[in-house]
Formats: structure tokens, C-alpha cells, sequence
């Protein structure tokens, strides 16, 4: 190994599978690819796309990103079962940069009470699925299920065991979020130490933050010999979530000093990142969340301030730029013409095909009509908003709503589904449910929903609203955002949006059925 080798920590995200995982948080293939596509320009080592057996929807997934994405690797998860394997080696076939990563369980608890195996028995599984894995791939990683609570020996007996299979990562998860980071640093100096081979793996993190200590306890495994941290975009993922990226990665980069440590991650797309798997998951980020948090470059109280004007070295210990947090500045206006805008457009990192380019720029001109002060993150919302909903088969056409402080409201609402108008007029108990229903009475059709929930982009009244839409129906979970200056038109799209993706799985999961 080179030095710069040695010191090198990979980082593998897991926001596509172990992040899906978050309870409501299903995500569709085109907005996975969205997300795939971010994290390689961000100079991700190792994407996970999913896991390949779990649904036709997940194999499409991994095999349209193992497609798609040619510099970052592209892994696909796998139980320690032949078929699991054979599943995500046939959804990796064309990916440039294939990785097989299986797993199993190797705490007493979880072999005996979920299993069902004898030690003896995950011995030879973890033999065989490696094996097998290596049979398609030469990137194989093997990862032990509730490493934290494993017994010492057992643990490097299983790590020895898939090193001698060909695995050539090996991952060692707190599944639970239980460990503490000494104890975390200590398993990875022992099982390094006592297992013979070792070197010829690399090894990983992988944390849950049940207890709030995921990324303490990635930074420590990396201090006790891991080189790769496996983690996601705002730390989204199963229970309480996975050590989030952009803390391990800024942490590493802002405390070089006492953590000697690189990643390749281009930082300055972290904020972006944040952005997108937050509209498209409908999980909104904390605002004292640290790096990503709208407070997280704020400073309030007087003093703060004063020593930030006089050098911004005495509160900031990184720059909002390095992240990629921009000053809110005033862009544009209804005088700007379609090269600014493209300019504008090329500068916040998007690259428009000519028909989203007209259309983005059609309702830039609306919005510019309407709002007085144009900022970046007002072009942002309008350029996610369109190119999310430019394929949609639903479409909202017109909409006029009437309410008074009597109580009454009602909805007269036009959407387009595959090109056809359909209108209905309808009451609610306030515009927002007068919409809702409109929509469900066009449609005859009642999902539940889960969620809605509304954010101003900006500041000042005239700011444009951001709504999300969590709708639920047999256990199929869809979000759907929308922005609009008008709040209530924006309610209208992201609950139409949200129609649109569990129309499509609706439609898939009957095409299924049918065979
Ligand atoms: O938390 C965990 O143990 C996992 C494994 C499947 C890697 O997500
Ligand atoms: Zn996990």
C-alpha cells in the first residue's frame, strides 16, 4: 500500500438502500438515479443501489444504475443465499465497476432467534455466499450483521473465513447503534491484529446512531484501521439512521490535524446533495443539523456577529462555500433573458435538455411576474419542481379556490391525465382539503394520507412555498413535492405528484400479478 493509499478512506453510501430503509421514505427509479448521478459527480467510491431480490423494483433500480454510472462503484446487497447472489450479479451484469455485497448475522442473538442456525452452519454460508459472489465479481464484500455484539473469537473466525472466500471487503456493523467509539476502535484493532489475512481486505464502518453516535463511532472504527465508512446523505436510514456523510467526510477534511485521514468526496456538492434526498424522501433537515442545517452557518447573537465581521475564523471552523452554501443573493428579475438564465441555470450545476429549458424558463418568466426578488434558491425549487413532474401523466392545468372565515372553502380544479382535462368542483374544510378532495374526485380514488407539510423557500411573504405529500395505499408509501408562489398551488402539485408515482406502482404492481 502507497501512503496516500493507507491514509485513503472510502466512502460508501448507503442512501439508496440502507437509507430507504427509513420508515416512509420509498424513493422512485428515476429519483434514485437523480441521486446516483449526484453522488458520482461528488466522487462517491462505492454507491449501494439496492438490494436486487427484495422487488422487481429494486433489481430495475441497481441494474439501471450499474447502467448508468461508470466512475463510482455500483453494489447491490445480497443475504448470504445463492439466489440473493445470482439476483444482484445478473442486475450488476453491466455495470463498469460491479460490487456483490452479502451479509449475515453473527451474534448469539441474532443466529439463534433469527436464524435459526448453529455457528457451524453461518460458517459455511459465509464460505459458500462469498465463493459464489467471487464467481461473478472480483469486488466482493462480506459483512458480519450485529458485529458489535459478537463474540471476539467467533467474529475473526467469520472474518477469516470470507477473507479465504475472496472477500476483499470486510464490514463490521453496528447494526443497533450500540457500540461506543472506544469500544468500535478496539474490535477493529483486534480482528486486524488476530486475523491472519486481514491485510488483504479493507475494512469498514458501518453505524447506526441509536444513541446519536454513528459518526463518532465511523471516525473511531477509521482510527482503529477502517478504511472505508459506509453512510448516507442527512444520515436518513433504518430506525434512528446511518452515520451521515457530509459529517464523517467534514469532519475529516476540517480535523485533518487530528485525524489524518482523505476522502475523495468534492465537497462543495454536499449542500445540493442534501437538498435532493430531502425533497425527494420528504424528510426535512433539522435546522441546528450540523454542515446541512439552515443554521448550521447562521450566527444570531450580537457578538457572534461582530467577530464574525472582523474575521470569520472566530465562530466558522469551515467555510460555507467548502459545503456548498452560497450566500442568498439576488439573481434575477423579470428583465432576464434567456441567456442569463441559462447562465444562472450552468452556475447552480444544471444541464437542461432544450424542452425542460423552455419550460423552466417559461415559468421562471411566470414567477418573475409575480415576485419581485428572484434568488438562487428560488430557481433551484422551480428547476426540481419541473424536471421531477416534466414525465408525469397527471398534470395540474388550472386551479381557482375560494375560502372565507366562515368555514366553507371550495376547489375548481382542472388536471390533465395522459393529455385529457378533467374538472371537478369541490368542498373542503379548508382550501387545502377542498384541493386534496378535487383531485381524489377526479381521480375516484382515496389513498391516505400521511403526510403534509409546507416550507417557505425564502424569505418575505412573496417567498415561494415548498409542500411535500406522503400518500399511503396497501402498504405502498409515495412523496410528492410541489412549489408554487401560491401555497395552496403548490399543495395541488406536490398532491398530484404524489397521485402520479402511486398510479405508475399501482399499475406495476397489477402488471405483476398478471405476470
Ligand atoms: O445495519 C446493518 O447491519 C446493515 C447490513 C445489511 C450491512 O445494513
Ligand atoms: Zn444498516
Amino acid at each position: 500500500m502507497s501512503h496516500s493509499d493507507k491514509d485513503s478512506v472510502r466512502i460508501f453510501d448507503t442512501t439508496l438502500r440502507d437509507g430507504e430503509q427509513s420508515p416512509g421514505a420509498s424513493m422512485t427509479i428515476e429519483e434514485k438515479i437523480r441521486i446516483a448521478e449526484l453522488l458520482e459527480a461528488m466522487r462517491v467510491d462505492i454507491i449501494e443501489a439496492g438490494f436486487a431480490i427484495a422487488s422487481n423494483g429494486d433489481f430495475e433500480c441497481v441494474q439501471k444504475i450499474a447502467q448508468q454510472i461508470k466512475q463510482s462503484t455500483v453494489c447491490s446487497l445480497a443475504r448470504a443465499a445463492l439466489p440473493d447472489i445470482d439476483r444482484a450479479a445478473e442486475a450488476l451484469k453491466q455495470a463498469a465497476r460491479p460490487r456483490i455485497h452479502t451479509f449475515i448475522a453473527t451474534s448469539p442473538l441474532h443466529m439463534k432467534v433469527k436464524l435459526q442456525m448453529e455457528p457451524k452452519a453461518v460458517i459455511e454460508a459465509i464460505h459458500a455466499s462469498v465463493s459464489h459472489a467471487r464467481n461473478f465479481v472480483d469486488d466482493v464484500e462480506w459483512s458480519a450483521e450485529d458485529a458489535t455484539r459478537t463474540e471476539m473469537d467467533f467474529l475473526c473466525q467469520a472474518v477469516e473465513t470470507a477473507i479465504k472466500a475472496g472477500a476483499t471487503t470486510i464490514n463490521l456493523p453496528d447494526t443497533v447503534g450500540y457500540t461506543t467509539p472506544r469500544e468500535y476502535r478496539e474490535m477493529f484493532q483486534s480482528v486486524i491484529n488476530r486475523v491472519p489475512g486481514a491485510a488483504k481486505a479493507i475494512f469498514s464502518t458501518h453505524c447506526h446512531n441509536d444513541l446519536g453516535l454513528a459518526v463518532a463511532n465511523s471516525l473511531a472504527g477509521v482510527e482503529g484501521g477502517a478504511r472505508q465508512i459506509e453512510c448516507t446523505i442527512n444520515g436518513i436510514g433504518e430506525r434512528a439512521g446511518n452515520a451521515a456523510m457530509e459529517e464523517v467526510v467534514m469532519a475529516l477534511r476540517t480535523r485533518a490535524d487530528a485525524m489524518p485521514y482523505h476522502t475523495n468526496i468534492e465537497t462543495t456538492s454536499i449542500m445540493k446533495a442534501s437538498k435532493l434526498v430531502s425533497t425527494v424522501t420528504g424528510f426535512n433537515v433539522q435546522n441546528n443539523k450540523a454542515i446541512v442545517g439552515a443554521n448550521a452557518f447562521a450566527h444570531e447573537s450580537g457578538i457572534h456577529q461582530d467577530g464574525i465581521l472582523k474575521n470569520a475564523e472566530t465562530y466558522e471552523i469551515m467555510t460555507p462555500e467548502s459545503v456548498g452554501v452560497t450566500k442568498t443573493t439576488l439573481v434575477m428579475g423579470k428583465l432576464s433573458g434567456r441567456a442569463a438564465f441559462a447562465d444562472k441555470l450552468k452556475d447552480l450545476g444544471y444541464e437542461l435538455g432544450d424542452n425542460a429549458f423552455q419550460d423552466c424558463f417559461r415559468r421562471f418568466k411566470e414567477l418573475a411576474d409575480r415576485k419581485k426578488n428572484i434568488y438562487d434558491e428560488d430557481i433551484i425549487a422551480l428547476v426540481d419542481d419541473e424536471v421531477a413532474t416534466a414525465e408525469n401523466r397527471l398534470r395540474l392545468v388550472a386551479l381557482n379556490t375560494h375560502s372565507s372565515t366562515d368555514g366553507t372553502a371550495v376547489a375548481d380544479l382542472t388536471m390533465s391525465i395522459d393529455g385529457e382535462p378533467k374538472k371537478s368542483v369541490v368542498y373542503g374544510a379548508g382550501p387545502v382539503d377542498a384541493v386534496f378532495n378535487a383531485v381524489k374526485d377526479v381521480m375516484d380514488w382515496h389513498p391516505r394520507l400521511v403526510i403534509f407539510q409546507v416550507h417557505a423557500i425564502t424569505q418575505g411573504t412573496d417567498a415561494q412555498a415548498e409542500c411535500t405529500v406522503r400518500l399511503e395505499e396497501d402498504g405502498r408509501t409515495v412523496n410528492g413535492q410541489g412549489a408554487d408562489e401560491d401555497t395552496i398551488t403548490a399543495a395541488a402539485r406536490a398532491y398530484i405528484a404524489a397521485m402520479n408515482k402511486l398510479m405508475i406502482k399501482r399499475e406495476k404492481r397489477a402488471i405483476a400479478a398478471t405476470g
